[in-house]
């Protein structure tokens, strides 16, 4: 059978009852399809880094908040994020932002500037999970100065 090198990205349009928000928070409670949505970006993001996890299944039993982010028209779902009650990383007992993935055409198009504001309202001052990409690293030290985790932003690759 021949190899196939490559992934494809797909994204689902959202269901018309879903279309009110642009950041529909998904829990351990939501339909499954919902889940499911999560769990599609949490592959992209692991084939992205070459993570050795997955970072989230949709059947898993542990307590999350996860959103489905959709672009500005709410036609389809364009990434995902989602967080955890405590660090995977360090003794932290905070609410921490475990991953967060878009799709390459939605990158740099201000889709988590324009939730951050809320994200910090719902979870507050919240650790974002190293390690960084260079295009988060660069957005926590542009975007996130008020936090009192900078300085771990800063000094963390
Ligand atoms: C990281 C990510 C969530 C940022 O979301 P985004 O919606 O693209 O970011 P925004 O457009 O709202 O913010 C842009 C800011 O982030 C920073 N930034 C985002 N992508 C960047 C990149 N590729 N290079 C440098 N800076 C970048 C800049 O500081 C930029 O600020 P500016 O526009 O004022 O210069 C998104 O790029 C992504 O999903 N990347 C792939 C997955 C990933 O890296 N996840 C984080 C793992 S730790």
């Amino acid at each position: 059978m021949k190899r196939v090198d490559y992934y494809r990205i797909d994204l689902k349009q959202i269901p018309r009852k879903y279309r009110c928000s642009e950041k529909l928070p998904v829990t351990r409670a939501s339909p499954l399809k919902l889940r499911k949505e999560v769990e599609r970006f949490a592959i992209y993001f692991q084939r992205e880094f070459e993570y050795p996890v997955q970072e989230f299944t949709a059947k898993e039993k542990r307590p999350y908040t996860a959103y489905l982010l959709s672009e500005s028209k709410r036609r389809v779902w364009i990434g995902a994020c989602c967080f955890r009650p405590q660090s995977g990383v360090s003794a932290l007992d905070r609410e921490t932002l475990r991953w967060i993935w878009l799709h390459p055409y939605y990158r740099m198009k201000g889709v988590l500037t324009g939730a951050w504001t809320k994200l910090r309202a719902d979870h507050g001052d919240f650790l974002v999970e190293p390690p960084f990409s260079p295009a988060m690293r660069h957005f926590l030290l542009k975007h996130n100065s008020s936090s009192e985790f900078y300085s771990f932003y800063r000094n963390v690759g």
